[in-house]
């Protein structure tokens, strides 16, 4: 590795980052065999439902005023992080947990979920957790998405939700604003059965094809987010109640309403180019 002056520790996470890239199964003996070559059972296409209490979505959004046009909405789309006061509706909510991990169909008896999403071996190893603190016709609080049958699940509401959504962006508190934030979890074996070794790259890579999702679906019906990568999956992990090991939150993405008025304090967020003279 070329010398930047790193300290050790940060050379060997450099290196542990960078293994990403590269193929796994190159560097395993010849006789390993993953665990569906082993013939061993599949786990679920999607986790259970927790509660026997899960709402409906819409499926038919023609009351969604969807821009059509593809070039627009890509040269539209852009990063927000100030947002209005204003609700998101059920309906919106419902199109965009369905653009980005709607179940079209089911390959073969259930080996493998079709979703809005391409996939690597189309395992669709994640699972979307809401913080919902302004959607039109939900209590605020901690949802679950259940896409095999496209309802919601309230997992329950915390004392300070807007607290815990900034803590969990490290206090990234302009999230605090959204009306929803997106959560996404992995559910680790759900890949590595089929890729074992190979299973880790294949998935950070497909979770892009989810948020670019949002990012146009959003964008297409005027609302607006920011995918971050910088949560602390650990706190998201207890609020949403997951182990941490076999799934972890890694991922999040407010999403709010927003305003051409708010185009000046969207700016502020880069001032230090300009500032630091970059
Ligand atoms: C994987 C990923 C992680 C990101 N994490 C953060 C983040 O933690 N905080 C933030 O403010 N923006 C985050 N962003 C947004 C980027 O800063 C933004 O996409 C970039 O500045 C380009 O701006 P644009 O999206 O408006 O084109 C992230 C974007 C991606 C794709």
């Amino acid at each position: 590795m070329q010398d930047h002056g790193w300290e050790p520790w940060v050379m060997e996470k450099i290196a542990a980052g960078r293994q990403l890239f590269r193929n796994a199964v190159l560097e395993t003996p010849e006789d390993y065999r993953t665990d569906q070559e082993l013939r061993r059972p599949q786990p679920p296409l999607a986790k259970a439902p927790r509660t026997d209490s899960a709402l409906d979505l819409p499926k038919d959004f023609r009351d969604l005023d969807i821009d059509g046009d593809f070039l627009s909405i890509l040269n539209r789309r852009k990063s927000h992080r100030v947002y209005t006061d204003a609700p998101v509706s059920l309906s919106a909510l419902a199109y965009l947990l369905w653009c980005t991990q709607g179940v079209k169909s089911v390959r073969g008896k259930s080996y493998a979920t079709l979703r809005t999403v391409p996939g690597g071996g189309a395992r669709h190893p994640f699972e979307t957790y809401l913080a919902v603190r302004k959607v039109e016709g939900l209590q605020p609080g901690l949802y679950h998405y259940l896409p095999m049958t496209h309802q919601l699940e309230f997992l329950g509401a915390p004392e300070n939700l807007e607290g815990l959504i900034g803590a969990s962006l490290l206090d990234q508190r302009w999230g605090e604003k959204a009306s929803v934030v997106f959560y996404y979890s992995c559910v680790f074996y759900r890949a590595e059965w089929r890729y074992g070794v190979q299973a880790h790259p294949t998935v950070l890579i497909d979770s892009g094809h989810v948020t670019q999702n949002l990012y146009l679906a959003a964008t297409s019906i005027g609302l607006g987010g920011c995918a971050v990568a910088s949560v602390d999956g650990p706190l998201a992990d207890r609020a949403f109640g997951l182990d941490g090991e076999e799934e972890t939150i890694f991922y999040a993405m407010p999403v709010g309403t927003v305003s051409p008025d708010d185009r000046e304090a969207e700016d502020a967020f880069y001032a230090f180019v300009r500032q630091e003279g970059l």
